[in-house]
């Protein structure tokens, strides 16, 4: 059973799978942040049980399957994605399982089974984080590492406009909204750093590092210069923040 907005997410990131093929996995962790060469947050991966939730075209799998990783899994709720990442990792996929779903929901992933669950640039589409994060924690070993990013809560209370930046949504408010730079109905949820942070704890996780900086090196500037994610609003306030913390 899906709702109403996982329906519509589901139909927009299958359209627009595409246009997202590849773009920001792992190292990277999002637009303008520092990446895993920078952090170094997962370390040595050979051997071990890895889980993706919103996996995209399955990148982030690959770069960790080059770094020897044992078992990768990936968890998506687009259809399409799922495919472009079976393609992707077809060469790799006796060590390899993908799974349509909501993160919201379990299909039947084991329980205490890997040495990390991460998600990149995904975890703010969940309908229930709190649910999600339950999630997760069941999935994990003892002692397992859930690392996640994604767009920085100030980020899209902040516009960009003739060269000025106007706060134009309280920090206080949370919830559903829509991101103005969709074209298609996507439905995202906004919450603050807080929130997370609080549901993090309530569920079971200790947490090791928060990651607010901002990577504006010539490169990244040149390669990110679109109207959403921009030097100049990056200079005020992070694009993205990165969370790495443990089960207990
Ligand atoms: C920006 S992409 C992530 C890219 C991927 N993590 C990578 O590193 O290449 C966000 C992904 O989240 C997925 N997604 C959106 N809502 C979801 C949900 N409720 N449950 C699971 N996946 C979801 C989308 O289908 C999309 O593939």
């Amino acid at each position: 059973m899906i709702n109403e907005t996982l329906k519509i997410n589901k139909q927009s990131w299958d359209e627009e799978a595409e246009r997202f093929y590849g773009r920001n996995p792992l190292p990277e962790y999002g637009p303008l942040a520092p990446t895993e060469d920078d952090l170094q947050l997962f370390g040595d991966v050979r051997s071990l049980k890895m889980l993706e939730i919103g996996c995209g075209s399955g990148h982030s799998l690959k770069y960790l399957d080059q770094r020897g990783a044992g078992e990768l899994w990936g968890l998506d709720l687009s259809s399409r994605q799922i495919k472009s990442a079976k393609e992707l990792l077809v060469n790799s996929f006796s060590r390899v399982k993908l799974i349509e779903s909501p993160m919201e929901q379990n299909p039947g992933i084991p329980a205490d089974y890997f040495d990390f669950v991460f998600s990149i640039y995904a975890i703010g589409w969940t309908t229930n984080l709190d649910c999600t994060l339950k999630n997760i924690h069941h999935y994990l070993k003892s002692g397992g590492v859930f690392i996640f990013s994604w767009e920085h809560p100030m980020y899209n209370r902040i516009k960009a406009e003739n060269g000025e930046l106007i706060m134009d949504k309280s920090y206080h408010e949370e919830g559903s909204y829509q991101h103005i730079a969709w074209k298609q109905p996507a439905i995202m949820q906004q919450y603050k750093l807080s929130t997370y942070i609080n549901l993090l704890i309530k569920n079971g996780f200790a947490i090791e590092r928060v990651i607010e900086d901002a990577s504006l090196t010539e490169e990244d500037v040149q390669r990110h210069s679109n109207r959403w994610y921009s030097y100049e609003k990056t200079k005020a306030v992070p694009a993205a923040f990165i969370i790495k913390c443990r089960k207990l």
